[in-house]
């Protein structure tokens, strides 16, 4: 493998780097959409056990992998099951992680697009006055121009993953984590000015009854929001440095991811909760929420709304940078690994790929009918091929949500599953323990160790086979 692996420069570069990766549209977008969709309070709660509990185990686990391994996630997996039951098989999670990163940043970018756009936009409506919003429909209809901002945005991505590990990425996210957060911070402090900001809290720190459907979604929406099971943590932790602590870093890394989802909530509730009109007619898209409804509540009823509107956009595409420079890397690292290609070609090569699946996820919103309407087995009303569109697929049809189904139902809960079993059973203990640095005086595993041991061994496991056997009878996670 080729000369010095580059690294992280310091702890706190890993973690806004990783929390960045995190922190991306499932936070803002899709958070917020899900507890709403789940009557608030008692979602929270379950979501929060899922994360402390299932979430943050898994992290720990694709970290301490890349870290030991120092490499991306295909030779990683080779490595570390050397020698052990399952051996060089294990090496297909790194694999899978690959594909699932091609096909999330696929769509991503083009949502991702979409925050340029709405910026734009606000930035023309808080200089000559709103004119009512825009047609959705007809926006994510145009071809060039969903192509263009999908462009605009992959080609930032590329530019800032070819410039390495402490020189790009971490250089770009030691900017992007801390505006963003500074813009949170300031939105939450406008949202307690509206009247409606009392009742958004009791609806989100009140408990409520929350039933089994909930509880799925809850489980299903923390591998998304924590980027784990497709060998982004794994790839991110093989650039840290042998002395950072990986346990304390994932705590870190979670709570950051915690706390800028809640922060979204607020944000978002208190605007529904002060405009009841536009809470009756929020669309059933979460896109519908981000994109539409919030500029018309941002125009119509908030006296800063002119200058928060912009803002708020410059927040949303931050957010979704630090996790599309994420997902590329993950493919990236691999050819730089394994092909021994130079990272500016490596690069070049992933995001134009990757640009080319992009494209068809961006003109697959009413631009071209045959994006648009593609199911995998055809146009089958009935029969075998029509129980493999429905089986796989939802029955979903269009390219975008055709990968956003795919990623979100299978790449990350099977990934998921495998990391937790590989750590879990066959991975010999005193490894994971002595890379988490959870030894005991003598040498043995601690009793925090066995906490987390038995979370990736039992309930884990059980949590994600939940999630698998649902998704295979219908449930859908995107
Ligand atoms: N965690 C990101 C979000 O919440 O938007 C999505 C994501 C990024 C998933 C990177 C996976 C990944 F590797």
């Amino acid at each position: 493998m080729s000369k010095q692996r580059d690294q992280w420069s310091s702890s706190l570069g890993f973690i806004l780097a990783a929390a960045g990766s995190a922190v991306g549209l499932g936070n803002l977008w899709k958070f917020p959409y899900i507890t709403w969709e789940n009557h608030g309070g008692g979602f929270v709660l379950v979501y929060l056990v899922c994360i402390a509990v299932i979430g943050m185990p898994i992290m720990m686990a694709e970290i301490l992998i890349g870290r030991r391994a120092q490499a991306s996630p295909v030779p990683a997996l080779e490595k570390m099951s050397k020698g052990l039951p399952g051996g060089k098989w294990w090496s297909v999670v790194g694999w899978m992680g690959v594909i699932a990163g091609l096909v999330i940043l696929s769509f991503y970018a083009v949502v991702a697009g979409w925050s340029i756009s709405s910026f734009i936009n606000c930035i023309n409506w808080s200089l000559n006055g709103f004119d009512g919003g825009q047609d959705f429909g007809g926006f994510v209809g145009n071809g060039p121009l969903q192509v263009g901002l999908a462009f605009v945005f992959s080609t930032v991505t590329a530019f800032i993953v070819m410039g390495g590990i402490s020189g790009g990425i971490e250089k770009a996210t030691k900017v992007l984590m801390p505006v963003l957060l500074g813009i949170l911070v300031l939105l939450v402090l406008n949202s307690f000015t509206l009247d409606g900001a009392s009742q958004a809290l009791a609806f989100l720190f009140t408990p409520s009854a929350i039933n089994s459907h909930g509880l799925l979604e809850a489980l299903g929406h923390s591998f998304f929001t924590l980027s784990l099971g497709m060998g982004a943590m794994i790839t991110y932790g093989s650039y840290m440095g042998r002395h950072d602590s990986i346990v304390k870093s994932s705590i870190a890394i979670v709570l950051l991811d915690t706390l800028i989802a809640i922060m979204a909530c607020i944000i978002m509730f208190s605007i529904l909760f002060t405009f009841p009109q536009v809470r009756d007619s929020m669309g059933k898209s979460t896109a519908g929420m981000l994109f539409v409804t919030l500029p018309q509540m941002f125009y119509t009823g908030m006296p800063a709304g002119k200058i928060f509107a912009p803002i708020f956009y410059v927040l949303v595409g931050f957010a979704a940078l630090s996790s599309t420079i994420s997902l590329l890397e993950v493919v990236v690292s691999l050819l730089v690994d394994k092909l021994e290609w130079t990272r500016i070609k490596s690069t070049s090569v992933a995001a134009s790929t990757i640009f080319v699946f992009s494209t068809f996820c961006a003109l697959s919103n009413g631009a071209v009918d045959f994006f648009s309407g593609l199911k995998p087995f055809g146009q089958a009303t009935e029969g075998f091929l029509f129980k493999l569109n429905e089986t796989f697929f939802a029955n979903k049809a269009g390219f975008m949500n055709l990968f956003d189904h795919m990623a979100s139902n299978w790449f990350l809960p099977v990934g998921g599953m495998l990391i937790t079993l590989f750590v879990g059973w066959i991975l010999p203990s005193r490894i994971s323990a002595e890379e988490l640095d959870l030894l005991d005086e003598n040498g043995n595993p601690n009793k925090f160790f066995q906490v987390l041991l038995f979370s990736l061994r039992f309930l884990a496991p059980l949590a994600i086979g939940y999630i698998i056997m649902m998704v295979i009878l219908g449930r859908d996670f995107s």
